[in-house]
């Protein structure tokens, strides 16, 4: 069973997808593309670099799947979906996240293949959150979310999320 938040979601991404990529393409065009990935390997400088091997599709797929319900910039909406900005990859350094990461619905279940995905979830923590990346993390792999993707979560996501929560909160006053 998946959360009702995420259920009645996903009756109106579709549209707002469209509208979306539709309302991005001129931007697309005309970007200053200055600090966009130029050759596969991403933003050095700041944060961590993960190696993405297409950046130009995993943010159309961004753009397609994802942004719809978590919004361009990741931040999400109050009490429906949680900000990513600045925060995602804080579960890469707790024990379940990056498990949480491979299983939870919209990632488990956008329609496109292992590979695609891994490049998408690369490039979203790239580039909504390259502060808080492991320096031992070396990127999701095709093959191991491959596996986990076909057990996303059950109804005990949220109580899973909570946990996770209180463990990056710990890290934080660790630091
Ligand atoms: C239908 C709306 C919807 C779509 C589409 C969607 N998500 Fe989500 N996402 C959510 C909700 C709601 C949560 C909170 C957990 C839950 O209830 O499923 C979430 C949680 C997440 C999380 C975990 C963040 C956290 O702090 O718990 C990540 C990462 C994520 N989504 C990435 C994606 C990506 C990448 C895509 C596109 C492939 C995507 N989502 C598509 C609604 C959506």
């Amino acid at each position: 069973m998946q959360s009702r938040v995420f259920q009645s979601l996903k009756i109106t991404l579709p549209i707002l997808a469209i509208v979306a990529l539709a309302a991005n393409i001129p931007s697309f065009a005309q970007e200053d593309n200055t600090d966009e990935p130029t050759n596969g390997e991403i933003k050095i400088g700041y944060g961590k670099a993960l190696k993405i091997v297409n950046p130009q599709l995993a943010k159309q797929n961004w753009i397609l799947e994802c942004q719809g319900c978590h919004r361009a910039d990741a931040t999400g909406k109050v009490g429906e979906i949680p900000n990513m900005k600045g925060q995602v990859s804080k579960m890469l350094s707790v024990k379940g996240g990056q498990e949480y990461l491979s299983r939870v619905n919209g990632i488990a279940e956008a329609p496109i293949s292992d590979s695609d995905l891994v490049d998408l979830m690369n490039w979203m923590l790239v580039e909504f959150d390259p502060d808080n990346i492991p320096e031992t993390f070396s990127g999701f792999k095709a093959e191991a979310v491959g596996q986990l993707r076909r057990i996303p979560l059950d109804h005990t996501i949220l109580d899973q999320r909570a946990s996770l929560e209180v463990a990056m909160a710990e890290l934080n006053s660790d630091k």
